[in-house]
């Protein structure tokens, strides 16, 4: 397979040799100078100074050469999204900016439950459909890992349907889908028993079927009054720890108690954390688990920001993702809710770049992408302007001219040239 050589690049910035947790000062960020990178097959396997590139693989390279401007990222992961759904949920938006709040809505009807009616009745390939309709909204935004929850079938064959529904447009997508269990997303209003029941339910009867299928190796949960309590959710998550599951958990969204949990369990990630107490803040700032900010459902809902400046000063690890979904973020824009953010929090530059790339592989529990180095998957953007600044600057209306998933070219941005 021909080498290739990309480049020159204004500005490339790797995001390697970075640390996993805590603050960053843009100063940390290495920045090259007409930079490039070589790409054979799938991986990178040379990064650098262009011109050096240029003398240490002459002969059978092929040169794919930036004209303009230009500023190459690694590719973004979003490591939480809710695509696989079908419907919306106008009029949840509407009722609430009326006043009525989230969980009043949830309690009458509307919210989740509305969701999983109307996802119960799409059939299996409509929702391959939406969700790569979905899927391919993020690509042209520069991500190419995008993490998707099932969660809105709360059945077993409804929810093996959106697992291997999101199983088959991965497939059929340059880009990769890392599918997720929320089974325990809520108790279905049409189960009958406790939550505790239904619970044991799930990880009696779904569990062995994600193993055997190979549908699934991370389980989420939702943490809340509306959903499951920390002690109706401990025995579940801990018997999906038992069987080699990763978890994450939906976590101090409304009320405090997840975080602590998903700490306890060695969770991978600790998401939305809008609530968390100053304890809880410590606490994640002496975990691995990663501390995952969804300004996305704070927009949705007109709530506070997580209090991503704290979490980052107590040295959490801060990836910051959509929640993409039809009630409480239906924005789907990964760097505009990343810059507001970062208005918001007062994020470096160097911060929001971590937490949408390697900090966001290592929530997904992913070591080979978020960075550019040798190895590392070819997943890269590129856009056409002179500083890396300008990304953030633009809040997310200034989108990638290219972007690389597994050292293939799957976007190029047509601006009518
Ligand atoms: O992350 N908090 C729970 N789940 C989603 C919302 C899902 C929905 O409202 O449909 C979230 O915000
Ligand atoms: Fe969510």
């Amino acid at each position: 397979m021909k080498k290739k050589l990309i480049g020159p690049f204004t500005q490339l910035l790797p995001m390697r040799d970075l640390p996993l947790r805590g603050s960053l000062a843009d100063d940390q960020l290495l920045i090259i100078s007409t930079g490039g990178i070589v790409v054979e097959g799938e991986k990178i396997t040379d990064i650098g100074a262009y011109q050096e590139l240029e003398e240490r693989h002459s002969g059978t390279i092929e040169h794919i050469k930036m004209v303009n401007s230009s500023i190459c990222l690694p590719a973004y992961v979003d490591c939480h999204t809710h695509i696989a759904f079908a419907g919306e949920r106008s009029h949840d938006f509407a009722l609430r900016n009326a006043g009525a709040s989230y969980l009043e809505i949830a309690a009458s009807g509307g919210g989740i439950w509305s969701t999983v009616q109307h996802t119960r009745k799409i059939t299996f390939t409509d929702l391959v459909e939406q969700i790569k309709i979905n899927a391919l909204q993020l690509l042209r935004q520069g991500v190419t890992t995008i993490e998707v929850k099932s969660g809105y079938g709360l059945e077993l064959d409804q929810e093996i349907k959106i697992l291997q529904a999101i199983q088959q447009a991965g497939e059929q997508l340059p880009i990769e889908l890392i599918p997720t269990c929320l089974a325990a997303h809520m108790k279905p209003r049409d189960y009958n028993g406790s939550a505790s029941s239904y619970l044991s339910y799930v990880g009696e009867h779904l569990f062995p079927v994600l193993i055997r299928e190979g549908l699934s190796n991370r389980i989420d949960a939702f943490v809340e009054q509306s959903a499951f309590s920390v002690s109706e959710i401990t025995p579940y998550l801990q018997r999906a720890k038992d069987l080699g599951f990763d978890l994450t958990v939906h976590a101090d969204q409304f009320s405090t108690g997840g975080s602590r949990l998903a700490c306890e369990l060695e969770a991978v990630s600790a998401d939305h954390l809008e609530a968390s107490s100053k304890q809880d803040i410590a606490l994640l700032g002496v975990s691995n688990t990663v501390a995952v900010a969804l300004p996305g459902a704070s927009l949705g809902l007109g709530m506070n920001f997580a209090p991503c400046r704290g979490l980052l000063d107590a040295g959490a690890s801060l990836a910051i993702a959509t929640d993409w979904n039809p009630g409480s973020a239906p924005m789907g824009q990964l760097m505009t809710q990343a810059a507001i953010l970062a208005s918001s929090q007062k994020l470096s530059n160097a911060e929001l770049f971590a937490a949408i790339t390697y900090r966001a592989a290592k929530a997904l529990n992913l070591t080979d992408r978020g960075s550019l180095k040798p190895g590392n998957r070819a997943d890269f953007i590129v856009y056409q302007t002179n500083s890396y600044q300008n990304i953030p600057y633009h809040q997310g209306t200034l989108l990638p001219k290219q972007v690389w998933s597994n050292g293939q070219l799957v976007y190029q941005e047509n601006r009518g040239e």
